[in-house]
């Protein structure tokens, strides 16, 4: 890590507890946990109530907050925004396979600090409703209704819960099934170039691959640039928590093509093979790349190679303070994420952009105590 990045980090984060402060006043009276913000004004995601997908950035944010500073004015607005959220587990017709996503790093990360036997009963009840997801064809099945063989990337985030229960439980189910997901992905997702499919469609009964359809990137065989984000950071996960290199070697080929794409610029444009106008930025799709570059060279253990995933994590990361808004205007940091190609979310704030910055800004300044 070079001094500039290991400086950058620590003033930056000093910038993001000013604005976590604001954050969490412009929160307060909410019955809604914050997603994108307006005008200076939070506002939730567009779908499922408070089963919205990106529900558990927010608490995530201050759990990791508070394990770097001890601040207990953190915990505190951590466990507010939870109390909001496990009110999702009434609604059973939203949730999705993004509970891995929603509770492993709220109520998930608050048991990894705490010990609170609460939060490890409602993250252990959320793996078990990802873990009833799953085909046994070798895939978690996406979305709801009618997309019984659907499967996409952003999955392999998800198995993160899955790898915490079976440590927890002692019960090898979950970590069986999130491996068999991750093979499936590597298989069917995973192109020769090192890119990744967003979306695969299967025979829910046999298993057979029946499409790749574009997804939210620009169109089929296109590489949406927050998909490549979640093939990295998740296969780096998944050689992690199973110890197994074949997946980091995966989780390399991806970063590798992201890295030979992105060349010179460091920020995620929405598709990596987008039409050059008009520009749509991405933060989030730059900022996951980075922490699951920054994974993926932890696990490399120092030398010439992890020294050149950790150089362009942190250049990428330092590039997003362009796009941050550092004011007291409004509550959220970055500016230009993009929910996808085709719809109207364009370069707007979202949570898991500032999740995932202030993950990469604590794992710069060695300050990173909330581990997926
Ligand atoms: N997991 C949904 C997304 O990345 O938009």
């Amino acid at each position: 890590m070079t001094d500039t990045a290991r400086t950058w980090a620590e003033d930056t984060l000093r910038k993001i507890e000013t604005k976590a402060d604001l954050m969490q006043d412009r929160a307060r009276e909410l019955d809604f946990i914050p997603y994108t913000a307006s005008h200076g004004q939070w506002v939730p995601g567009p779908f499922d109530g408070l089963a919205w997908w990106t529900n558990g950035f927010y608490p995530a944010f201050f759990w990791q907050l508070f394990a770097a500073t001890g601040s207990s004015a953190w915990s505190k607005e951590a466990l507010r925004a939870q109390a909001l959220l496990d009110q999702a587990f009434q609604d059973f017709p939203h949730l999705h396979h993004d509970v891995g996503f929603m509770w492993r790093i709220s109520t998930g990360f608050q048991y990894d600090l705490t010990g609170a036997k609460e939060a490890r009963e409602t993250t252990l009840y959320a793996a078990h409703l990802l873990l009833g997801r799953y085909n046994p064809n070798g895939f978690f099945r996406a979305w709801n209704e009618d997309k019984a063989g659907w499967a996409i990337i952003d999955c392999m985030m998800n198995l993160s819960i899955l790898y915490w229960a079976s440590r927890e439980t002692g019960d090898p189910r979950f970590q069986l099934a999130a491996a068999r997901h991750a093979e499936t992905a590597r298989q069917y997702f995973i192109r020769e170039n090192g890119s990744s499919e967003h979306i695969v469609i299967f025979d829910p009964l046999t298993g057979a691959v029946m499409d790749k359809p574009g997804g939210q990137g620009y169109a089929p065989g296109s590489e949406w640039t927050r998909g490549q984000g979640w093939a990295t950071y998740g296969f780096s996960l998944a050689a992690r928590h199973l110890g197994r290199a074949d997946f980091l070697e995966t989780a390399k080929r991806v970063a590798d093509h992201a890295i030979s794409r992105l060349g010179e610029k460091r920020l995620c444009e929405v598709d990596f093979l987008a039409p050059a106008s008009p520009v749509i930025y991405d933060d989030c799709a730059t900022a996951i790349l980075a922490c699951g570059m920054l994974d993926i060279a932890e696990q490399l253990h120092g030398g010439e190679e992890a020294a050149r995933y950790e150089d362009f994590a942190s250049q990428m990361l330092m590039a997003l303070d362009a796009h941050a808004d550092w004011s007291g205007n409004t509550p959220n940091i970055l500016t230009r994420c993009t929910g996808s190609y085709h719809t109207k979310d364009h370069e707007i704030p979202m949570i898991y952009g500032d999740y995932f910055f202030l993950e990469g800004v604590l794992r710069l300044s060695g300050k990173e105590r909330c581990r997926w």
